[in-house]
């Protein structure tokens, strides 16, 4: 128990309480005896009067006045020329990708003839069939990507349906690259889960630690305009943000090297595939522990 005498007496110099409002239970507190001279005086510095132990609201907003001067008072008419910074055109020129009004997302089932259609940007024994948009996009439509473009349309128009422009399709398998029997169409796909070739697995392996690119086309027309550059860098970000696979993997003919390169893929030289005439070289992008 601590000593009586050892409390501050009334006339020892308290702490600052100004700003501090008296407790209703705290009797023997300097706070609440208003006859106190010591209080009087720092509840008069801080132009506070008491009654009671209590703060008296005089009803002056004189304070709130006060308050209000650390706010600037805008003029609306003023305002309208102070932010040009947001008003500037963009400092870089529109690209011919700004002019697509791009955005991308995932495809589903729903996209198969737009699929088709961008397909044709492969030479024909390249091409993937309806067949396999049908089965990869029923199966692993999370591992697909599509850029599209809405035309600008004036207000009474009713809303286009998004073009698609360029896509991405892919499966998972359990090896370090693509192969002919990841590319294959797995007889009976809608019935059975897993199809098995000659002991080889066919087709989408879903526990498999590779994502398979099998398609990455543009629409002719819209070539040249960095729709597949971006594509494949936004494709490579969501599946390294979701971490979903240790490496993407592709096939491509010898031109496309440096623009795969250019994102991350390391060519691993000759593939085996003999898909579409064969020729091809392996390209893979290792994520690697530090995602
Ligand atoms: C390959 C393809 C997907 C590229 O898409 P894109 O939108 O035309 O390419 P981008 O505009 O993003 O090009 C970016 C860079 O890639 C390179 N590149 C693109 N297409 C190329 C080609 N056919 N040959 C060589 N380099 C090419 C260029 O260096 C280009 O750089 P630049 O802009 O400085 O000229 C597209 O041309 C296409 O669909 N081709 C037919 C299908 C195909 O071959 N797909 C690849 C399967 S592996």
């Amino acid at each position: 128990m601590s000593d009586p005498s050892e409390r501050p007496s009334e006339s020892m110099p308290g702490p600052d309480t100004s700003g501090l409002k008296p407790l209703s239970n705290a009797e023997d507190m300097p706070l609440s005896n208003p006859s106190n001279s010591e209080l009087s005086r720092i509840m008069s510095r801080a132009g506070i009067t008491m009654s009671n132990g209590f703060p008296l609201d005089d009803g002056d907003d004189d304070d709130e006045e006060e308050v209000d001067e650390d706010y600037v008072a805008v003029d609306q008419e003023d305002a309208n020329d102070f932010p040009y910074w947001f008003r500037r055109p963009p400092t870089h020129h529109r690209t011919k990708l700004d002019e697509l009004h791009p955005f991308v997302q995932l495809l589903s089932v729903s996209n198969i003839q737009d699929c088709v259609e961008v397909e044709n940007a492969f030479p024909e024994e390249e091409r993937c069939s309806r067949d396999k948009f049908i089965y990869r996009l029923t199966r692993c439509p999370e591992l697909s990507l599509g850029l599209f473009t809405l035309p600008v349309i004036e207000e009474d128009q009713p809303k286009p349906r998004a073009t698609l422009v360029g896509h991405i399709i892919a499966t998972r398998t359990s090896g370090p690259c693509v192969t002919d029997g990841s590319m294959k169409l797995p007889k009976n796909w809608s019935s059975e889960r897993w199809t098995f070739e000659e002991g080889q697995a066919v087709g989408h392996e879903e526990g498999g630690g590779t994502i398979a690119i099998h398609s990455l086309a543009v629409l002719p027309e819209h070539q040249g305009k960095q729709v597949g550059s971006t594509l494949i860098k936004s494709y490579i970000q969501r599946i390294r943000e979701a971490q979903i696979a240790d490496r993407i993997a592709i096939i491509a003919h010898d031109h496309l090297i440096p623009f795969y390169e250019s994102f991350g893929f390391e060519s691993r030289g000759p593939s085996k595939c003999q898909f579409g005439g064969g020729g091809w070289v392996d390209l893979v992008l290792e994520f690697g522990p530090e995602q």
